[in-house]
């Protein structure tokens, strides 16, 4: 059997999510599928994807990420063109219905502007998705922390860290799941980070 050495998974898969690592594992992420990475920033998630041969494409707000993320594609996979990599707010992307059969949403969502945002931002990454196809994604949440958090309004909190973050709790999750048609492919599962953040992560399919 073909030996992975453990000196080489950092340079194969350096900073991947480790419960997107987890979506690999199960299979869910195959050669040749169309994925997007919606708010990809520089591209940690998509580095070892674009090398094996998944059709990568990728938005983010900030023309600076894309530009980083261009150059990452132009080194690791240059036959992806760079117009796959697009500047754009994700409640309006630049993609026909029915284009992706997955797609990652990684640490974005709790940036929403608004209760709207959020849910005008899950409609659009829906639109996008193939029927069949799954959605990714990972932000942070009350879950596991529900009285613990400075509320400052509505579903906004300020975080330990400082900044004020949109964070839905489940019963907005179930909201927007109900209202896309999502089925769950894992249940919802959520880390405590020193008792301050909730990250959950989040992994439907698209229900024809
Ligand atoms: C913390 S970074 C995460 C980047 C990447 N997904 C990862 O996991 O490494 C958040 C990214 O989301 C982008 N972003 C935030 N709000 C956005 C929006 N409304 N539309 C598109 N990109 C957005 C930011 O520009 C930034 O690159």
């Amino acid at each position: 059997m073909f030996h992975i050495p453990l000196s080489s998974l950092r340079p194969h898969f350096g900073d991947i999510d480790i419960y997107l690592f987890d979506q690999l594992l199960k299979g869910r992420i195959q050669k040749g599928m169309h994925l997007l990475d919606a708010g990809c920033g520089t591209g940690r998630n998509i580095a070892y994807l674009m090398q094996a041969g998944v059709e990568i494409y990728g938005a983010d707000i900030s023309a600076e990420a894309i530009g980083k993320t261009r150059e990452l594609a132009s080194e690791l996979a240059p036959t992806l063109p760079t117009r796959n990599f697009v500047v754009a707010d994700l409640d309006a992307l630049p993609f026909e219905n029915k284009r992706f059969d997955v797609v990652l949403c990684s640490a974005v969502l709790h940036f929403a502007r608004s209760e709207e945002h959020f849910k005008s931002i899950l409609r659009e990454l829906w639109r996008v998705l193939k029927p069949g196809g799954m959605l990714f994604a990972r932000f942070s949440t009350t879950i596991g922390l529900e009285g613990k958090l400075q509320q400052v309004e509505g579903r906004f909190y300020r975080m330990s860290h400082g900044p004020v973050w949109f964070l839905a709790d489940e019963e907005l999750v179930i909201e927007v799941e109900q209202e896309l048609g999502a089925g769950r492919l894992e249940p919802l599962k959520t880390v405590l980070v020193e008792q301050e953040r909730a990250m959950t992560t989040w992994v439907v399919r698209k229900i024809v």
